[in-house]
């Protein structure tokens, strides 16, 4: 730890600037969590333009930011009133304009959360939907049924809830008798998006965005849209499945990018699919650009299981030369340093549960040597705001709990508010620096300022500093493909340079139970903790090496 580590001057051999994407940091903000610029407890559009020189110094290539469009927030921001506005705890969309042109000026590029899959029961078309009444045109919109039984008391089918966990159902019936869809909460109606007018509108959405100067969009629950028009019974086991990666989606895909392709605009879907050649469908060179890596996210702490995650994720996106995507940590899943702490370090949403306990040193020394590792992996990488820092997992206390997956769940799921926690800036400001006014919306816990930036930025030792260094250190690796080292049982090793014919820079990671000999070099890069003293890397420890 602590070596000095190249200025970002090393080349890379991207074919051209537009291929920005197929190797980019991308940050995750989460714009409620991240800095509160107006003192009222919420981060906001203010906050994150007063920490763009952080985000700078971090070097990151793009942001990502979580819903920030006028909504009740039932779920996080997912519930969408208006998306061609800002909410208003968050500023204005001429505030919006300035961070996005602010943000490339200093380099950093912009991604928006288009959530197609359903919208806000606030939004303009589901109150008309509600108002007109059954056998609208206005309910065509969405999911409209009646239910079975007698008196239509029963829902219309028997689909269960995209919230893993929940007990509730996915009908909810209108004073007037009819029952609509919704896979998530109440307050989030589906969209039929076998209507033209569903289509139509989502592209001009798509327009409004990249006219502001976006360059990418993440498509929230990307798999999800299309919906059997029969709406059949799961418990009849129909094929294809009635709402999961049906194929009528390519199409609709396939005119988001004609839309992206005229502003050189890219996409991220959210495709969480078990089969890896239904996943690389979507990633078609005339569809979606990128998808999110949940597997390499859920995989254990495991040497076998990792190279396995990576060997299966190149092969995937090989045959439709899309780049991977790494992904450690996002908003919905337990921070990686808890994870990683734990007995089960794979992440499932169906194991979540209160008082899981965690060894926290261990887990942050993996995470460290995480970061290496997805950072020197051929493709672009994923941060979530935070694990930078290396936050837990936080306890919120239940009754300050927002999560409705906590509450779908009868109580059982803690829900995802312990990976929201606002950020700790300034260790010893109130609120740990998050903002100067009032209770930060979720509470902080007792000794969040030791994760403070303040704390951090001028430790060598830091994980952020570690962030700063790998980042500005990863073009060492280039953007050839990885080859594997003979490494002992335990040790992953590998290689990569600026193209086929080079090695450039050698990641090792050490998940053995013993210290383990580096592979021949000439230099050390970086290494994510100390060497022992006879120059070997320690268990859960990862290098960067020169050869
Ligand atoms: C995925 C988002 O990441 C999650 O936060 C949200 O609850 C669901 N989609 C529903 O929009």
């Amino acid at each position: 730890m602590g070596q000095p580590t190249p200025a970002r001057t090393a080349t890379r051999t991207r074919a051209t600037d537009r291929d920005w994407w197929r190797d980019a940091v991308i940050y995750q903000v989460y714009v409620r969590s991240f800095a509160d610029g107006d003192g009222d407890g919420t981060g906001d559009l203010a906050g994150v333009r007063s920490r763009l020189p952080y985000l700078a110094q971090l070097g990151v290539d793009a942001l990502w930011f979580n819903p920030w469009y006028p909504s009740p927030m039932k779920d996080g921001g997912y519930d969408v009133a208006d998306y061609r506005g800002i909410d208003p705890a968050f500023g204005t969309l001429a505030e919006a304009e300035k961070l996005i042109a602010e943000a490339r000026e200093l380099g950093i590029r912009t991604i928006v959360d288009i959530v197609p899959n359903h919208v806000s029961d606030r939004h303009p078309w589901f109150r008309a939907a509600v108002a007109a009444g059954p056998g609208s045109p206005e309910r065509e919109l969405f999911h409209f049924r009646p239910g079975r039984g007698a008196h239509g008391e029963l829902p219309p089918n028997d689909w269960p809830s995209q919230f893993v966990g929940s007990t509730e159902p996915v009908w909810t019936r209108l004073p007037d008798g009819e029952w609509y869809l919704h896979l998530f909460t109440p307050e989030q109606p589906d969209l039929n998006w076998a209507h033209p007018v569903v289509r139509q509108e989502h592209e001009d959405i798509l327009r409004f965005w990249f006219e502001r100067g976006v360059a990418g969009v993440r498509i929230d629950s990307a798999a999800l849209l299309a919906k059997d028009p029969a709406l059949p019974d799961l418990a009849a086991g129909p094929d294809p499945h009635p709402f999961v990666d049906r194929d009528e989606l390519h199409d609709v895909y396939r005119a988001w990018r004609r839309v992206a392709d005229a502003y050189d605009g890219v996409f991220v879907g959210e495709v969480w699919l078990p089969d890896p050649e239904r996943f690389a469908r979507y990633l078609r060179p005339d569809e979606l650009h990128t998808a999110f890596n949940f597997s390499f996210l859920s995989c254990p702490w495991d040497a076998g299981r990792l190279r396995g995650s990576i060997d299966s994720t190149l092969a995937e996106h090989a045959p439709v030369g899309a780049p991977a995507t790494w992904v450690l940590c996002n908003h919905d899943v337990t921070r990686t340093v808890t994870r990683y702490g734990r007995a089960d370090t794979g992440f499932d949403f169906a194991t979540k549960a209160f008082g899981t306990p965690a060894d926290l040193a261990l887990g942050t020394r993996r995470a460290r040597a995480a970061a290496l590792l997805s950072l020197a992996l051929p493709g672009a990488v994923y941060l979530y705001q935070g694990e930078e820092l290396g936050l837990p997992e936080a306890d919120v206390p239940v009754d300050r709990l927002h999560d409705p997956m906590y509450f779908r769940s009868g109580g059982a799921d803690p829900g995802r508010d312990g990976c929201r926690v606002p950020l700790p800036w300034t260790a010893d400001a109130p609120h740990a620096g998050f903002g100067s006014g009032e209770e930060p919306w979720l509470p902080q816990p007792v000794g969040w300022g030791a994760y403070a930036v303040d704390r951090q930025q001028h430790d060598a030792d830091s994980l952020l500093t570690l962030y700063r260094r790998a980042i500005a250190a990863r073009p060492a690796f280039g953007t050839g493909p990885l080859t594997w080292l003979p490494a002992p049982e335990g040790v992953l090793a590998f290689t990569r340079g600026r193209d086929e014919s080079r090695t450039d820079a050698i990641c090792v990671l050490n998940l053995a139970a013993t210290p383990t000999e580096l592979p021949p070099h000439t230099g050390l890069l970086l290494t994510s903790g100390p060497l022992d003293d006879t120059g070997r890397l320690p268990r859960d420890t990862a290098a960067w090496l020169t050869p």
